[in-house]
């Protein structure tokens, strides 16, 4: 082809290999190599069913794909960049093997269909299997809420100690976050769900195919009804990576919130050894490099999303081969989500919950003056009052070097003649938790009915 280029010898044969390997997609799409011959097998089917090819060539056809792809799985298949792409490697096997009839498969079908088809099958699958981790995930969480059900730590606002909790109801906010991504992964498989094969390269097809045959052969409750949109529709994928984001943006605010713990200066858990790490130079030191890459990965998977929203940017329909860019987003942010889920679920399964140093901790810091001014509310003062009131008792435990608790009564009084010798009960940590019993509170009697509730609920 270059050799009547005046520059040919030097040139054009380097340059022509470099678009071919720029332009091949074959090194990431081939791991979609079982999708698209249970695809094809599907197609041909269809093509023998309604006698667009003779039922002779369907055998060959299907007895032709089903060895490419014992050999594909045997690792005995020579992938080719020439052939650009896992589409035209299969296809191309395949009339070799068998001659005509392999030629006959890409009847009223494109690559642009047959791509689409082959990501939202593969997709589908991988979402049931990110479900599944994220439930492992949960079942970790929720073993750690029971077997430390009645541990109380310091709850949080601007990572400044605001009230006692229950460590168990800390577990259980995440529990709630996986089960709305679980909920948000079932909400984007319905809309993978559905059958793009039948669109041809934009406009349809000129063969009299049965295109809800074909979703009957793949599992598909639907099919596309528009085969523009068919073809340059990734908005699935666009989904899926927005749900791994929100994914992984809980993963990175628990990583944070066990790196934090696990300082010498918390010490409120310990991650178990093999989820560590130590220092080449510092004999001392245990990094928690799992939260700490899971933390850091979060930045890819946005990175993804933003990738693949703007490939997408500006694309006139139908489709365009910026369209190819969709796989390797696509495909690290289902490794990197999977990764994730799977390691933090067994990494929080082996957590070790330090439930003295949390209590310790949720004791300090007046974790219990709301509890005060609560107290001074039932004994009749009106809230804004108890608030000053009790704002003035903490100046004073300041100044005095003193806790709440340690308060005499008449020290008490001293701020309030309302407050009784029944404040030092109201004001254990105890008492505190499990004055929260409403809906969504971190009273022991509601958190144990709600870890009841996430094991049966889901
Ligand atoms: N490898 C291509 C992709 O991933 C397949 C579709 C190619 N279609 C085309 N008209 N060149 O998007």
């Amino acid at each position: 082809m270059s050799k009547d280029k005046l520059w040919g010898g030097r040139f054009t044969q380097p340059t022509d290999k470099f678009v071919e390997e720029f332009t091949a997609s074959i090194d990431f799409d081939k791991r979609l190599y079982h999708q698209d011959i249970r695809g094809s097998i599907a197609h041909a089917r269809m093509l023998g069913k309604q006698g667009i090819i003779p039922m002779g060539d369907v055998e060959k056809i299907v007895k032709g794909l089903q060895e490419i792809l014992s050999r594909i799985e045997a690792g005995e298949f020579d992938f080719s960049v020439s052939l650009e792409d896992i589409h035209m490697n299969i296809e191309a096997r395949l009339s070799e093997k068998i001659g005509e009839a392999g030629k006959r498969l890409h009847t009223g079908r494109s690559r642009n269909d047959q791509v689409a088809l082959d990501i939202r099958l593969y997709l589908r699958d991988e979402l049931v299997e990110i479900s599944a981790y994220l439930e492992l995930l949960i079942d970790a969480l929720l073993f750690q809420a029971e077997g430390n059900v009645d541990v109380i730590m310091p709850g949080y606002t601007h990572l400044q100690t605001a009230q006692p909790i229950l460590f168990a109801h800390h577990m259980l906010a995440y529990v709630e976050m996986f089960k709305r991504d679980i909920g948000r992964i079932e909400d984007c498989l319905k809309r993978a769900n559905v059958l793009p094969l039948g669109a041809g390269a934009l406009a349809g097809t000129t063969f009299p195919i049965d295109r809800e045959h074909v979703a009957e052969l793949l599992d598909f409750p639907a099919v596309t009804r528009n085969s523009l949109d068919s073809v340059s529709d990734r908005d699935f994928a666009l989904e899926f990576l927005s749900c791994a984001s929100i994914i992984m943006m809980h993963l990175s605010r628990f990583s944070e919130e066990l790196i934090l713990w696990s300082t010498s200066e918390f010490r409120f858990i310990e991650l178990s050894d093999g989820f560590c790490t130590g220092s080449s130079i510092m004999p001392q030191k245990k990094n928690p490099d799992v939260p700490e890459l899971v933390r850091g990965k979060t930045g890819r998977v946005y990175g993804n999303l933003m990738a693949l929203l703007t490939v997408m940017k500006s694309l006139p329909l139908a489709y365009n081969k910026d369209m190819q860019e969709d796989k390797e987003p696509l495909f690290d942010t289902i490794d990197t989500v999977k990764g994730s889920l799977k390691i933090f679920a067994d990494m929080i399964r082996e957590m070790r919950v330090n439930a003295e140093t949390m209590r310790s901790a949720a004791a300090k810091g007046f974790s219990t003056a709301t509890d005060v001014a609560d107290y001074l509310v039932r004994k009749g003062m009106p809230f804004r009052d108890a608030h000053e009131v009790v704002g003035k008792s903490v100046a004073y435990c300041i100044a005095n070097r003193k806790d709440l608790p340690e308060l005499s009564i008449e020290e008490w009084q001293s701020f309030s003649d309302r407050i009784g010798a029944d404040i030092y009960d109201a004001i254990t940590l105890e008492a505190s938790v499990n004055a929260r019993k409403a809906t969504g509170g971190t009273a022991l009697e509601r958190v144990k009915a709600e870890i009841e509730r996430a094991k049966v609920g889901r």
